[in-house]
């Protein structure tokens, strides 16, 4: 079952030969992604022979295998976990029932919203990024913005798989609408906003990566405990390779405030202006994106009541998060949840029906998940002896959904008015200068082993390779 068959037009492990109608139907939408591939994929990068890994099995040990390829031969296709003999439902008004090999008619057009939603994210954030590769501080940070991108690509097959395999005549339709949507189109833009907004530099790669894939991970995580079997298959699939996207960022911010605090020692200072003379990313801009990333994506989880959020987890569709480790009754009729909102000038903390505060669960899961790195790139700094503290914003700050949404909102937590938010807005989040100084150090890094002198180069290579390997042939 986990082997994966290489042999065929799409390599798979779902036995794909076996139903002729669903083989065509998806070989007709091949072409079509790389059609897409090519017109949106990473910029000027067809040719490039890139390091990556491809998925050779689904088990845990070693389902990778290393090799140069030219990304538009990369073996994108159709992986899933080995099922479970016997699953049951294990949360909302069905559980202990089995779990379902197919859709229920009841659920259609829920589940397929919820499959498109998740869907429409892996190639927005390509089309996000595509750019990028142009300004890469190295190659082997060239090399691990690609593989994001290619197993991006290889997401975007897991939900097209499900659509064309569960959803018939709709479902082939909304996997057209995965290539047709662009984002940042103004008229046909990607589903989420954020996923609408561009990655122009790699201090802000690094932090979609540690925080919007990180979002990812949740969704995913809640979609593997979903009672649609084949769902909650290819969601913990696709787990394995999300760790690697997040493990990008984090190391990836880590390497530029490594570089900070070295220059910092070296010139003993921590004037901003001679930072930036001496072309490194002061902290109080780091703070200032860990501050936009953070606020923006915490809005992916929604709304904080949503009944949505109600149906999916009663009907058995969207679990939480590790929803098979807590011990509550898993059906939660009666249990409360305490969300924020703004009263009378005051942020004060209210008790909803925790069925329909589920987002703000898995909001507030993802937060106490995130801060870990935050704490991490803390200790970067502490070893290197500077009294300097980045932390996440408060929740409510810079929110744009739900009931927090456009409230006024320090980092720290405070209600403040508008005039102290139009005074400060330019120490919370970054300005238009900080942006043009950050993209300023931009400039493409080609020779292997050098690194841009805003970055630290990182402890290990990938896959043992030494850091100075050749991970990108440019040809
Ligand atoms: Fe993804
Ligand atoms: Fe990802």
């Amino acid at each position: 079952m986990s082997g994966i068959n290489y042999s065929e037009k799409i390599p798979n492990n779902v036995n794909l030969s076996e139903d002729r109608t669903l083989q065509r139907a998806l070989e007709h939408w091949q072409p079509n992604y790389l059609q897409w591939w090519n017109d949106m994929g990473p910029d000027g990068s067809q040719n490039f022979d890139v390091y990556l890994r491809t998925a050779v099995s689904v088990d845990p040990q070693g389902w990778a295998q290393f090799g140069h390829v030219k990304m538009p031969d990369y073996r994108w296709g159709i992986f899933l976990n080995p099922g479970e003999q016997d699953r049951k439902i294990h949360f909302g008004d069905h559980i202990g029932e089995a779990a379902w090999q197919d859709v229920p008619g009841e659920h259609r057009a829920n589940l397929r919203r919820i499959i498109v939603t998740q869907g429409d994210t892996e190639p927005a954030s390509v089309e996000q990024q595509r750019h990028l590769g142009l300004t890469a501080p190295s190659q082997y940070d060239l090399r691990n913005l690609f593989q994001v991108n290619v197993e991006e690509g290889r997401h975007l097959w897991a939900m097209v798989y499900l659509l064309h395999k569960y959803f018939g005549k709709d479902g082939r339709e909304e996997a057209e609408g995965l290539l047709e949507r662009n984002s940042g189109n103004a008229d046909n833009p990607r589903i989420l906003q954020a996923f609408n907004e561009k990655t122009p530099d790699w201090l802000s790669f690094f932090m979609f990566t540690y925080f919007t894939d990180r979002d990812g991970k949740f969704q995913l995580c809640a979609l593997a405990e979903s009672a649609f079997d084949p769902l909650a298959r290819t969601t913990k699939f696709m787990l394995t390779e999300e760790a690697h996207h997040m493990f990008v960022g984090e190391s990836g911010v880590s390497r530029t405030i490594q570089r900070t605090v070295d220059v910092m020692n070296q010139l003993k200072t921590d004037d901003v202006a001679k930072l930036r003379a001496a072309g490194v990313i002061d902290l109080p801009t780091i703070q200032r994106y860990i501050n936009f990333h953070f606020s923006v994506t915490i809005d992916l989880f929604g709304a904080d009541q949503s009944s949505n959020a109600a149906t999916f987890y009663s009907s058995g569709l969207k679990g939480r998060y590790e929803e098979g480790k807590r011990t509550d009754d898993h059906v939660l009729k009666g249990n409360s949840y305490k969300i924020l909102s703004v009263e009378d000038g005051k942020l004060i903390e209210k008790e909803v029906p925790m069925l329909n505060a589920l987002n703000e669960v898995l909001r507030d899961d993802y937060i106490t998940d995130s801060k870990g790195g935050i704490d991490r790139w803390n200790r970067v700094i502490e070893k290197a002896g500077i009294p300097f503290k980045l932390t996440a914003p408060h929740k409510a700050f810079h929110r744009n959904i739900g009931s927090l949404s456009g409230a006024k909102i320090s980092p720290d937590g405070r209600v403040v008015s508008e005039a102290e938010w139009n005074a400060k807005v330019g120490e919370w989040l970054p300005t238009n200068e900080d942006r043009a100084y950050v993209a300023s150090l931009m400039g493409r890094v080609v020779e292997p082993g050098k690194f841009a002198n805003w970055i630290a180069p990182p402890v290990m290579g990938i896959n043992r390779q030494p850091v100075d390997f050749d991970y990108v042939r440019f040809n």
